[in-house]
């Protein structure tokens, strides 16, 4: 993926990290997380849906008005909250009970990020207006920043 903001993800990883290591407080962490990739990678949509009793609920993003809820197991971002997993979704038509908040978006990576039990507390989601956007060094590099913030909630 290219960027439009001359940056690279190591020095957006260490800005990042720098960023969110002294803030206990998740929603705050989640909010300039976002708002640092959205700013510096050329993503359509970027947020956070977090787990709320039971379902999804959206959290801090950047990019158009999204759903607000979403359940287990259902569209991209309950599919990686069931599984545990990132899930890559290339091409959104392809991906059965994909959930068209925009139909802007053409590929998606969703990640699950864990609490201090190793539970899914939120899912990072990032759609992107060009299929095929997320590629093996953007999953990475997210799959690092995420596991650097693990656990997003503590006691
Ligand atoms: N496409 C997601 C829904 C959230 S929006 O993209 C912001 C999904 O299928 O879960």
């Amino acid at each position: 993926m290219e960027s439009e903001a001359k940056i690279d993800l190591d020095e957006l990883q260490k800005r990042i990290l720098g960023l969110v290591q002294d803030e206990p407080d998740p929603i705050a962490r989640m909010a300039n997380i976002c708002s640092e990739l959205h700013g510096h990678r050329p993503y359509f949509w970027t947020g956070w849906y977090r787990v709320s009793n039971g379902e999804l609920v959206l959290g801090p993003f950047q990019g158009p008005t999204a759903c607000t809820r979403i359940q287990k197991g259902k569209g991209v971002c309950g599919t990686a909250w069931e599984r545990n997993e990132t899930v890559v979704v290339p091409d959104v038509e392809d991906f059965p009970g994909h959930i068209a908040c925009d139909p802007r978006s053409r590929s998606e990576i969703v990640l699950p990020v864990r609490d201090d039990r190793d539970e899914v507390a939120a899912v990072l989601d990032i759609d992107s207006e060009q299929k095929n956007a997320f590629d093996r060094a953007e999953q990475d590099f997210l799959e690092v920043l995420l596991r650097s913030i693990e656990p997003l909630t503590r006691p």
